[in-house]
């Protein structure tokens, strides 16, 4: 049986996608067969990350009222053979979108997959309900900043009233520059005031923002080094944290590729 692990912030824009979209790459690249559900109804951000949003015939909703089988909607990855996507629902008033649902999804690719990989919407309400329903681990986002530390803290006291085996928190887009400056929260003081275990570090990268839109960020990049850290966290139970302290600059790669 495979691990569901569901990944969310309730603040919006923190990095849930990018962050679904890269560990499933690093779980694949590792060996693990894997596939990542796009829960956020409505918006299906994680296929235009992957640049698979193309590739879309059936969703989840179809999946769920049985107008396809669960296979048919599985978009495999062009780079990655061991990455599935099962795309999100175009609707989002359907009442067959529910906890309950979502759960036998996720049951019925845990049965096939090592790791199912739940995008969770933002804020706290149904979607949050049935993408965290369907896991047994999770994974909250925040960056260093009040606001989103303060949901992560609201998401974290909700979650505790689910049955979860384990709960982690990852910290993105952190600079490292900022931090020694005093300027930015460290990943440190965010895990003390949540109070939270660490699974990862990952620092801003111009490098995401790059290829956001154009698909994956590259392994070679400081972020890409984050995320296959985490992956070997999640994978091992370890708890090896990236240091952000070096200084972030633009690399001649990314130089080349900007054209500057
Ligand atoms: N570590 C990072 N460095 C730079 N940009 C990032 C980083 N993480 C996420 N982003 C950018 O932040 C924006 C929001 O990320 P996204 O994954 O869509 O957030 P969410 O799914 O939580 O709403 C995207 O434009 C993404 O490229
Ligand atoms: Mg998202």
């Amino acid at each position: 049986m495979g691990r569901k692990i569901v990944i969310t912030s309730g603040k919006g824009g923190v990095g849930k996608t990018t962050l679904t979209a890269s560990l499933g790459i690093a779980l694949a690249e590792a060996g693990k067969k894997t596939v990542l559900i796009d829960a956020d109804i409505g918006l299906n951000n994680l296929d235009v990350v992957l640049s698979i949003e193309n590739k879309v015939v059936y969703d989840i909703l179809d999946v769920i009222s049985g107008k396809c089988r669960l296979k048919q909607a599985l978009i495999q990855d062009v780079d990655n053979p061991s990455l599935y996507v099962l795309p999100s629902a175009k609707l989002s008033d359907s009442p067959l979108l529910n906890a309950a649902s979502f759960r036998n999804v996720a049951d019925a690719l845990a049965l096939n997959f090592d790791f199912v990989i739940i995008d969770c919407p933002a804020g706290i309400d149904n979607g949050f309900h049935r993408a965290v329903s369907a896991a047994d681990e999770a994974i909250v986002v925040t960056t260093p900043h009040i606001s989103a530390v303060r949901d992560a803290d609201k998401v974290l006291s909700l979650l505790s009233g689910y049955n979860l085996m384990s709960v982690g928190i990852v910290v993105n887009r952190v600079r490292g520059d900022m931090v020694s400056r005093g300027e930015m929260m460290s990943a440190g003081d965010i895990v003390r005031a949540v109070r939270c275990e660490p699974v990862g570090v990952v620092p801003e990268d111009d490098y995401i923002t790059v290829y956001s839109s154009a698909g994956r960020v590259p392994f070679d990049t400081v972020s890409g080094r984050a995320f296959k850290i985490l992956a070997s966290n999640v994978i091992n139970g370890t708890r090896n944290i990236f240091d952000c302290s070096a200084r972030p600059r633009l690399s001649a790669k990314i130089r080349r590729f900007l054209g500057v």
